[in-house]
């Protein structure tokens, strides 16, 4: 635990007040509060201080400062993540980019937009419609979230089945490393056969090896006229059935799933059910369908699962304006549900694997929390499925999360049967740490380390997190 005496941290934040402009150098609990912690709710956040700066150079006088002194860094982004990777629990100092927040350079020919990290998602995908082009990593959070910290997780989202993740738009980083070096990385080439790519590792890095200051994303041409389609599915089987269907036909943009349980809570919120039979089961499927090209291809689809009784009802977007109202039940889900203190898995296996997993999965989670509420939803086409289990309201938070600890212990012991992965885009920040061992081997976690050493040789980025 890094807790400095009040007379040495008030010394340490003076020394960071002479080159970062004071006002910046936060002390305040408001600040401590907002910016010590994500989106998860289990740690008391409780920094030494908040800083903001301005400049690169900054960035990298606060990095070699840290390392003169061992002050610990937690870099900081939109916060909206659902690990614990950006929270300050420790007496940190928490590093905010989010007056880093200009676009600097749009290249027409290249297709491509430069950025400094505390640019907010959503900002980038509405610069890129405006210039007639289309950023395709999207998720709920786009509105709060930013590239830096999208980039520090690897985000993914509802686009991946066509567009992939994260790393695969950003052709240039610039990063400060844990030892104060400004790297820039790739510089926004599409070829580079000159050796080991260190842009990969910083993506994904969750903030261990260094700061996410510039970013050099890839465009690509606009959706064209995308309509949704919600389709009630009696059984966890059909499901992936229906996407097997659905995608030797169809280029699909999205296949996502949700449980009855959780459309509930959306509809708690005040939207409307997509037809009146209830299911078990939902799937939104999302397709490019210009002039309503694909429409009757569709509809012969949703003919053909309904005949093997995959489906039971279902429902056509016949406009952006619906389209967008189809998306809100499966995209607010996470927000409907946050007062509920949900314990969050959010598991990835190969596709082909998806339905035998499931059928594990709900055998044990039936068995293992009969009077807990488990809600499922995810992206499913990419094999990531999220399961919630919402906290009782009688029940103690700590004892509640233990409780559910013991229960992934299971969950990851077959997933590892399956070759699955812990975390498909959440991240691993301090909740999952524990189970990383379910994941990566001890052989894969030692390089992890050895990588970590070389960029960060004090140990002064995000200590604690992803492992120790
Ligand atoms: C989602 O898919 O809705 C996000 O990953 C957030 C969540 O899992 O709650
Ligand atoms: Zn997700």
């Amino acid at each position: 635990m890094t807790l400095y005496p009040p007379s040495e941290s008030a010394a340490l934040l003076d020394g960071i007040r002479a080159f970062i402009e004071p006002a910046h150098v936060r002390t305040d609990p408001d600040s401590a509060l907002t910016y010590g912690r994500d989106w998860t709710r289990l740690h008391t956040p409780n920094p030494l201080a908040v800083v903001l700066p301005g400049r690169i150079e900054q960035v990298q006088q606060l990095v070699r400062y840290a390392n003169e002194h061992r002050l610990p860094l937690v870099p900081s982004g939109g916060r909206t993540g659902l690990s614990g990777a950006a929270v300050a629990c420790q007496g940190e100092i928490v590093v905010s980019l989010e007056r880093l927040n200009r676009i600097l350079d749009f290249d027409p020919v290249d297709r491509s937009v430069t950025c400094q990290a505390g640019v907010v998602t959503e900002v980038v995908q509405n610069f890129a419609r405006d210039h007639g082009l289309y950023y395709p990593v999207d998720f709920a959070s786009r509105g709060s979230s930013q590239i830096g910290g999208n980039i520090a997780t690897n985000a993914g989202g509802i686009k991946v089945i066509r567009y992939g993740l994260t790393r695969d738009w950003v052709t240039g980083l610039k990063v400060v490393t844990g030892r104060g070096d400004l790297l820039d990385l790739n510089r926004g080439l599409i070829k580079n056969a000159t050796g080991y790519d260190l842009r990969h590792l910083f993506i994904g890095s969750e903030g261990t090896l260094g700061l996410i200051v510039e970013a050099t994303l890839k465009l690509a041409r606009p959706l064209r006229e995308p309509s949704v389609l919600v389709l009630g599915v009696p059984d966890l089987n059909g499901i992936m059935a229906i996407y097997d269907l659905f995608r030797r036909k169809l280029e699909l943009t999205a296949f996502e799933f949700f449980s009855e349980l959780a459309l509930r809570h959306v509809l708690n919120k005040g939207l409307h059910r997509p037809f009146d039979s209830e299911t078990p089961y939902y799937v939104l499927i999302e397709f490019e369908n210009p002039d309503g090209l694909h429409t009757d291809e569709a509809l012969a689809l949703f003919e053909q699962c309904a005949e093997q009784g995959w489906l039971a009802d279902g429902v056509i977007s016949q406009s952006e304006a619906q389209a967008k109202e189809l998306w809100r039940l499966r995209e607010d889900i996470s927000e409907s549900i946050a007062e509920h203190q949900p314990y969050k898995n959010d598991i990835a296996v190969r596709i082909a694997r998806v339905p035998a997993l499931l059928a594990e999965m709900d055998e044990l989670l039936q068995r293992e929390y009969p009077d807990f509420e488990v809600l499922w939803y995810g992206h499913i086409g990419d094999g990531n499925l999220h399961i919630n289990i919402l906290k009782p309201a009688d029940r103690e938070s700590a004892a509640f999360a233990k409780q559910c600890g013991t229960v992934s212990e299971h969950l990851f012991e077959a997933l590892q049967r399956y070759g699955g992965s812990i975390s498909a885009e959440h991240g691993v920040g301090l909740t999952k740490k524990p189970y990383l061992h379910y994941t990566r081997d001890e052989a894969e976690i030692s390089y992890l380390r050895a990588i970590k050493q070389v960029f960060d040789p004090q140990g002064i980025m995000n200590p604690g997190k992803i492992f120790d």
